[in-house]
């Protein structure tokens, strides 16, 4: 009973073992009425691998994509290989999508997609041979495709996915790696650089910015008009402080937004709504308070006092939904604990220096009080008054 356990748990591994060797390129494929393939490349992506060979005088591309299903669904999954000649994700590819199909055969649909309600559909390419199989939990694509004559280089999108309901594979995971099975193909040099990178890197560079301006140097620079103010010597350079930090973390944090819609108009298959509508919120409002600065009254006037209400008070919601949106952001980026912790430890020391600031001040405020009753914390500098 117990060899019989073991026995079938080896198995069940080297099953295991055999199909994730089956379908990259350092194994050998036999594929059915003997098609070979010049070239192989084992995708970045989703165990995936693409063998093809490419005939540049009449641009006919005979190729073979083969992957495991998602999630172990095996031939309940679908997988699907594609062409994007318009631009690099899903939307807009020429695809072919393999699944068991209503009469119980592994079959090859077209579709070419226009929206996320994807229907089979004729493609902007002629094909030839198409077939499908599953073979040791990989399934398999393979045919011909007919491309545009000096078409050399191609947006190829891979996927897949654990189900097909009503005849038609069901939406796929939101994984990274589903998110990422895109790049590049070089038929002729048989190079496949993979577009994740550059969009990785916009995603870091768009997570800096975003962090330092809206996260760092706004609370920074409210820090130094709240208690920098009380310092009578500190007069005019706390206004100034204060104004470079904020318009500089302005001036970032708009770039940084900037980065942000690019971002949300290239991944059309996802939206992070609350990180993008807080974003835009803190747009606005940061634009508000950069143009309240232009309308501010003189120190003396009756409205100075409305005038400074409004300030502080966008000016906090701006640095609280500021804080906010630099951790959904980290939540969305996942760029590593570490990142993390130090935002934390930075709004940690920036917290325990408000906090023994803002008992300074009350102690000089008090002390104060007797001499200069009217003048406590009016929330106003004399400069540009
Ligand atoms: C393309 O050219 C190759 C070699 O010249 C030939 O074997 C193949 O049949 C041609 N394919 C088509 C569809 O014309
Ligand atoms: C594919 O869809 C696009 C966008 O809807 C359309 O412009 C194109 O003509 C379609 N291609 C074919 C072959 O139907």
């Amino acid at each position: 009973m117990r060899n019989l356990g073991l026995g079938s748990l080896l198995l069940v591994l080297f099953s295991q073992i055999h199909s994730s060797i089956s379908q990259s390129c350092s194994a050998p494929a036999s594929f059915p009425s003997n098609r070979a393939f010049a070239a192989c490349k084992d995708l970045p992506t989703l165990s995936s691998s693409l063998r093809w060979s490419f005939d540049f005088a009449n641009a006919t591309l005979s190729f073979a994509f083969s992957a495991p299903p998602a999630a172990g669904a095996g031939e309940h999954g679908w997988v699907s290989w594609s062409i994007n000649p318009t631009s690099e994700g899903m939307l807009g590819s020429q695809a072919l999508i393999a699944y068991r199909q209503a009469d119980g055969t592994m079959g090859v649909k077209t579709y070419n997609i226009s929206d996320y309600a994807i229907k089979p559909s004729p493609i902007d390419f002629a094909t030839a041979d198409l077939a499908a199989d599953f073979v040791d939990g990989v399934m398999r694509i393979y045919g011909k495709m007919f491309l545009v004559r000096g078409m050399t280089v191609v947006n190829q999108v891979w996927q897949v996915g654990d189900a097909v309901s009503n005849g038609n594979p069901a939406k796929h995971a939101f994984n990274a790696a589903n998110m990422n099975s895109k790049g590049k193909l070089d038929l002729i040099s048989g190079r496949s650089t993979v577009t994740v990178e550059s969009s990785t890197k916009d995603r870091n560079v768009h997570g800096l910015l975003n962090a330092v301006s809206w996260g760092i140097l706004l609370p920074i620079g409210a820090t130094f008009a709240r208690y920098l103010k009380v310092f009578k010597s500190s007069d005019p350079a706390w206004f100034y402080l204060h104004v470079a930090c904020q318009v500089l973390g302005y001036a970032l944090g708009v770039a940084g937004w900037g980065t942000g819609l690019r971002l949300g108009s290239k991944s059309k298959g996802i939206r992070y709504t609350n990180h993008r509508n807080i974003g835009i919120a803190l747009f606005a409002l940061g634009t508000l308070q950069v143009f309240a600065l232009l309308l501010r009254p003189n120190k003396q006037h009756k409205l100075r006092f409305y005038w400074n209400f409004y300030h502080h008070s966008v000016g906090y919601t701006v640095i609280l939904l500021g804080i906010l949106n630099v951790f959904k952001g980290l939540s969305i980026l996942r760029p590593g604990n570490q990142w993390k912790l130090a935002y934390i430890i930075f709004l940690c020391c920036l917290g325990a220096i408000a906090l023994l600031l803002e008992a300074f001040t009350w102690v000089v405020v008090l002390r104060r009080k007797p001499q200069k009753s009217t003048k406590a914390s009016d929330g106003s500098g004399t400069t540009n008054a």
